[in-house]
């Protein structure tokens, strides 16, 4: 029996066994509390074992950390704060846990030290919840495009290109490979994780109209920031037919319908957020489900930026890529809400988005949000053959290694637009942790590869 399924039991029932982990043990004169977690919810299972079961002696043994297998009674709680119990009938110690040296004392921990034991943390309430949360909000995502009919398109790790052309790759190769040329390598030419799956996606797209692809992405990102790792999961929607105004549309709709999802379907666990990491947070998240996203194209974005009065670390013009303090001032203090800023110049954005008249601007958008910046970034494709063809001609790019795109022009060609929301950024908004390295199992950040 899950633990979850008993907390919530209508009825007593007799003869039932519970398999979890041991957070605390008190003993009294002749019977002994145990509080159980079996990871299916954030609250324990209280159980109590009378010293006249003939098991009673291997409680002994049984400390904070233990495995344990008990078979017993659910009853009703004579105690307070909870309405279930469970009486032991038979205890069983199937792994035990030495206390003198198991890192999770009842104590408070801090981050910092459970990032050190990331293969324990998640037997921590906090990091618990915070893992249910990102399962449930895996599930959340197939939903959304299923009740759309987007079609999920599992688009390769292992790449050629470099979609958003920054550099940040990381070279993927054989062992034995490593002392060869790039030509003589397993594939015969260079080979890297992919940063985006978006390019093979937008071949999809122009197939089965809507799809999206869901899957880690790598980056090389030097910079040691809470917001970047260098393996992250990616949500990249792709739409046939499609502009950047249906772009935005979708991903506010794509966000709201999100953390409506986990607001429903994690309740328990998101209030131990909204208790213990951010008193504003549940008012934070309900605002935003309940207001329009605001829409502003760059060259505005760049005025209120310039007419702020505020003093930033980087200095704001036409050109300059929107810095952190820059996203945060747009979203926190001036629209006090989420922003898209669209309409991005040229000159600081991949080569495939789509050139807009004015010859300065692409049809690029932004989601800032408070708190964490940059939640999603995106664009209408272009999707014009002679115009694309120059593009990546003025950026220096190779036509063998885009020809195939380009292709997808030649034949067929359609307006498409999507955007990629990155899933820690996501999950970082709606727990109000502000470390990526606290939302994903096994960070992935500069020096940090121990687990
Ligand atoms: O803005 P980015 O670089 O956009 C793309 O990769 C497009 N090809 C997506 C598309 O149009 N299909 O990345 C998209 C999002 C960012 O807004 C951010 O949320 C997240 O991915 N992201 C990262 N998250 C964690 N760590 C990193 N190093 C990240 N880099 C980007
Ligand atoms: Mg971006």
């Amino acid at each position: 029996n899950k633990i979850k399924d008993l907390l919530n039991a209508e009825h007593p029932e007799s003869d039932i066994t519970v398999h979890g982990w041991v957070r605390s043990k008190r003993d009294s004169k002749n019977f002994t509390f145990l509080e159980l977690n079996d990871g299916s919810c954030l609250k324990n299972l209280q159980a109590i074992a009378d010293e006249d079961i003939g098991t009673y002696d291997v409680l002994k043994d049984i400390n904070t950390g233990a495995s344990v297998e008990i078979k017993g009674d659910l009853i009703e709680s004579p105690g307070k704060g909870q309405k279930w119990e469970l009486k032991a009938k038979a205890v069983a110690l199937v792994g035990g846990a030495d206390q003198e040296t198991y890192p999770l004392q009842k104590k408070r921990h801090s981050d910092e030290f459970l990032r050190q034991i990331a293969h324990l943390r998640p037997r921590t309430n906090k990091y618990g919840a915070i893992f249910r949360i990102r399962s449930e909000a895996s599930f959340a995502v197939h939903q959304f495009f299923r009740e759309r009919g987007f079609h999920y398109v599992h688009t390769p790790i292992i790449t050629g290109s470099d979609c958003e052309g920054a550099g940040q790759m990381f070279r993927v190769t054989t062992l034995e490979d490593t002392k060869k040329p790039v030509a003589e390598d397993f594939f015969g030419k260079a080979a890297y994780l992919t940063v985006s799956g978006q390019l093979d996606a937008e071949s999809y797209a122009c197939a089965l109209g809507s799809v999206y692809t869901f899957g880690p992405t790598f980056r090389a990102e030097n910079s040691n920031t809470p917001r970047h790792a260098a393996e992250f999961w990616m949500i990249e929607p792709e739409m046939a037919f499609a502009d950047i105004h249906d772009n935005m549309t979708l991903a506010e709709e794509f966000v709201k319908y999100l953390i409506w999802f986990l607001m429903e379907n994690c309740k328990e666990d998101l209030e131990l957020f909204f208790n213990f990491v951010d008193k504003e947070l549940e008012a934070k998240l309900t605002n935003m489900l309940t207001n329009d996203f605001e829409r502003v194209e760059y060259r505005e974005a760049v005025k209120i930026l310039e007419n702020s009065g505020e003093k930033f670390e980087y200095p704001v013009g036409f050109g300059v890529d929107l810095q952190t303090e820059h996203e945060r001032y747009l979203t926190e203090k001036h629209f006090k809400k989420p922003v898209f800023v669209y309409n991005y110049p040229k000159s600081i954005k991949p080569f495939y988005m789509r050139q807009n008249d004015d010859g300065e601007t692409v049809a690029a958008m932004d989601l800032l949000v408070p708190s964490v910046g940059e939640l999603i970034g995106g664009s209408q494709r272009e999707e014009r053959l002679d115009v694309l063809d120059s593009a990546i001609e003025k950026m220096g790019l190779s036509m063998e290694e885009y020809g195939w795109y380009a292709e997808l022009r030649k034949y067929g060609t359609v307006p498409h637009a999507g955007f990629g929301l990155g899933f820690e950024r996501l999950l970082m908004f709606v727990t109000g942790v502000t470390n990526i390295r606290d939302v994903i199992p096994f960070a992935r950040t500069p020096k940090n590869l121990e687990f």
